[in-house]
């Protein structure tokens, strides 16, 4: 099978193009670099001990995606490339709108002109209302609470609508809770530029000593301890999970949608205690005020997924932070450590 990607050098995509290659796929790599190092490329070509194709490119270029795809040709397309920062998407709601929307319109546009119409696409939990009663299913309705949020939306019903009028089409949206954790390797990770928005990232820099603490964003909301809650993902489990969309799409015609998550919610205070056991590092931690927009509990029903892709999570926080601070420790500097 012949897989087009887009932002393959980032967190997630980086993960599954290591996946995808050890299950003997040919893929090209379509990254502009704007979050991302082309050094995750060489450590997963390292990693899966096979070559892929790897073009450096924008999303909103439909020239340079109609000549990388049209050389190409591939079955099928993983869309990861997008900005991804809930904070950052308020301050820059045009930029977040431009890049997210209309790249992925060039990037459907192309597809049509090239004659590919599979398609997986990284959506998010930030589409849910998170008003509504949680573990949310696919058909809880949605409300998202960012800009960064309503670019997730907004493509989900351009790839159905691309979809209902496109014969023989097929699409997988994949809505993604919290994704965390690095290759077991320690070779490819999370490699936030800055300060960390995730939480992990975060613990793992204050136990490294480069932050000084963990902000606590409230001990107020109605969780076992007063923290918030979220369903955190292995990125290996992540990553699993487009292989198997690509499975389904490949037989499958329509656009369905899949949340991607474990089912379960760990609090801010157990995930602490839970990376203090796994790796023997203390995470100082100070409570403050709850932070605006912030919301108790987010979990998924993952059965959807399970009853219809055969997918299904298997890491549990243990091995999450494990990951982390094996990646931390042997890239103290991310992917700018030398080797
Ligand atoms: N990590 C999360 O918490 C999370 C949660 C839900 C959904 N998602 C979505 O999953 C996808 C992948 O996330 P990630 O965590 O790997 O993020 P990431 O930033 O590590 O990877 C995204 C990649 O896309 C590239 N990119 C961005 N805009 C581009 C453009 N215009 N042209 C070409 N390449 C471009 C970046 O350089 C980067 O390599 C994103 O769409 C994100 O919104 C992520």
């Amino acid at each position: 099978m012949r897989v087009f990607v887009t932002g393959g050098a980032g967190f997630i995509g980086s993960h599954t193009l290591v996946q995808l290659m050890r299950k003997g796929a040919d893929v090209l790599s379509y990254d502009n670099y704007c979050n991302s190092s082309p050094e995750a490329l060489s450590r997963v070509k390292r990693l899966a001990q096979s070559d892929l194709a790897i073009v450096e490119g924008d999303i909103c270029d439909p020239g340079a995606l109609e000549r990388a795809m049209g050389d190409f040709k591939p079955d099928a397309v993983i869309h990861f490339a997008g900005l991804k920062a809930v904070g950052e998407s308020a301050e820059k709601p045009l930029t977040y709108y431009k890049n997210n929307i209309a790249g992925s319109i060039a990037l459907l546009e192309v597809m049509n002109k090239i004659g590919c119409s599979k398609i997986v696409f990284s959506s998010s939990a930030t589409v849910y209302d998170p008003d509504k009663p949680f573990p949310f299913t696919e058909d809880t309705p949605l409300k998202a609470a960012s800009t960064y949020g309503r670019t997730k939306h907004f493509i989900e019903d351009i790839i159905r609508d691309w979809s209902a009028a496109t014969p023989g089409s097929s699409a997988a949206v994949l809505r993604y809770f919290n994704p965390v954790g690095a290759h077991a390797s320690g070779d490819i990770g999370e490699d936030p530029v800055g300060i960390p928005n995730n939480l992990l990232p975060y613990i793992s820099r204050v136990a490294q000593g480069s932050l000084k603490e963990l902000q606590v964003f409230g001990d107020c909301y109605d969780t076992a301890d007063g923290t918030g809650a979220r369903d955190y993902i292995h990125v290996e489990d992540l990553a699993g999970a487009h292989l198997a969309a690509l499975e389904y799409i490949a037989g499958a015609k329509g656009c369905e949608t899949f949340n991607i998550g474990t089912g379960t919610a760990t609090t801010v205070l157990a995930m602490i205690r839970a990376f203090e056991a796994a790796t023997e590092q203390s995470v100082p931690y100070r409570i403050t005020g709850p932070r605006a927009g912030d919301v108790s509990t987010t979990v998924a029903n993952p059965s959807k997924a399970e009853q219809v892709l055969g997918w299904k999570a298997e890491h549990d926080i243990e091995a999450m932070c494990r990951s982390v601070w094996n990646w931390q420790v042997r890239n103290p500097n991310g992917y700018r450590t030398p080797e």
